[in-house]
């Protein structure tokens, strides 16, 4: 479903009020935000989707660190998850499910989060992700409102996660173009948004689907600012560019295109390819942190040093109440 969908169908839902309730549907945040006490809230999301590789482990490493992302957006830690699978039993054996079940639970102990259930459908289509809880202090939430004018805004893994999939499954993708986009996909948003602590951020969120220029727009709005989107410091997997420019497309990145481009105004001529790969939706993206100017080079010397290698500073926040993405070179 496409972006603006979804808020009509949200906006419409007549939902009770609770003074707990730190971040809920209209914020239209990464996850929702409840808090028990005043140092503890819990944070809750859930993620699911149809496979994006064929190895059922690596799907399900991918799906599980997919969904603990948002977790990690909101600067919590994770606690607890529940699977949630629609499986074609007809179509596959269960071993296929085993498979895909142990990818995600390698990447909830590497999360240090627990497994403690979940549930199983007959569908057509398989499709896996999980339920997950996580905690945070109320105080410490990362949200996509947080970001102040002058802020520069650091992006944590490469895009085009979705040109390559659409790549691989037309079968002209690289082994190697396709294994670098695997192994960011499962990679943990961990140790990212563990190096946030003591910078002060308050606003963080997570590329996926919407694309990088659809969460940036997002920020934008929540925060009442324009967001300024450098596109030669934009790390991208090896081989999107290639493939964008083949022509390579996922049906997410028209509708992200449709829904998002009155809100971004193009300051330079920005070439058809990397266009294409600022709206493709990503698949277990990184994070898309603001933090002061002053301490933006420390952060990313912080996040290098904890191998967050793609870690690269890629725009900034403005003061604007257009509230658009703003790309230039
Ligand atoms: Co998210
Ligand atoms: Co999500």
């Amino acid at each position: 479903m496409g972006p603006g969908d979804l808020s009509d169908i949200l906006e419409a839902l007549p939902l009770a009020k609770d003074p707990n309730l730190l971040v809920g549907v209209e914020a239209a945040d990464d996850a929702g935000v409840y808090k028990l006490s005043e140092k503890l809230a819990i944070i809750q999301t859930v993620d699911f989707f149809t496979p994006v590789v064929d190895d059922p482990h690596l799907f399900g490493q991918i799906a599980a660190a997919n969904a603990l992302s948002d977790i990690y957006a909101m600067g919590g830690k994770p606690l607890t998850a529940m699977n949630i699978v629609c499986f074609p039993t007809e179509k596959f054996d269960k071993s296929v499910l085993k498979e895909i079940l142990a990818g995600g639970v390698v990447k909830l102990r590497e999360a240090d989060c627990l497994l403690i259930g979940g549930h199983t459908v007959d569908d057509l289509e398989l499709k896996y992700g999980l339920a997950v809880t996580g905690t945070v202090h109320p105080k410490k939430i990362t949200t996509r409102s947080g970001a102040r004018a002058g802020d520069r805004l650091i992006l944590t893994k490469p895009i085009g996660t979705g040109v390559i999939s659409t790549a691989v499954k037309a079968g002209l993708a690289r082994s190697e173009d396709s294994e670098g986009a695997s192994n960011s996909m499962a990679q943990l948003n961990r140790t990212a948004c563990e190096a946030l602590e003591g910078f002060g951020v308050k606003c963080v969120t997570d590329i996926t689907g919407f694309g990088l220029i659809g969460h940036a727009s997002e920020i934008a709005v929540s925060s009442n600012v324009a967001i300024v989107l450098n596109t030669s410091s934009i790390p991208l997997l090896s081989g999107a560019f290639e493939n964008a420019k083949m022509g390579l497309l996922p049906a997410g990145a028209d509708r992200n295109r449709q829904f998002y481009s009155c809100r971004v105004i193009e300051e330079k001529r920005i070439s058809a390819e990397m266009l294409d790969l600022l709206y493709d939706p990503q698949t277990s993206g990184g994070l898309l942190i603001c933090v002061s100017a002053k301490k933006a080079d420390d952060l990313l010397d912080r996040l290098q040093d904890r191998r967050v290698s793609a870690a690269s500073i890629i725009g900034e926040v403005r003061q604007s109440p257009q509230r658009k993405v703003i790309i230039t070179e």
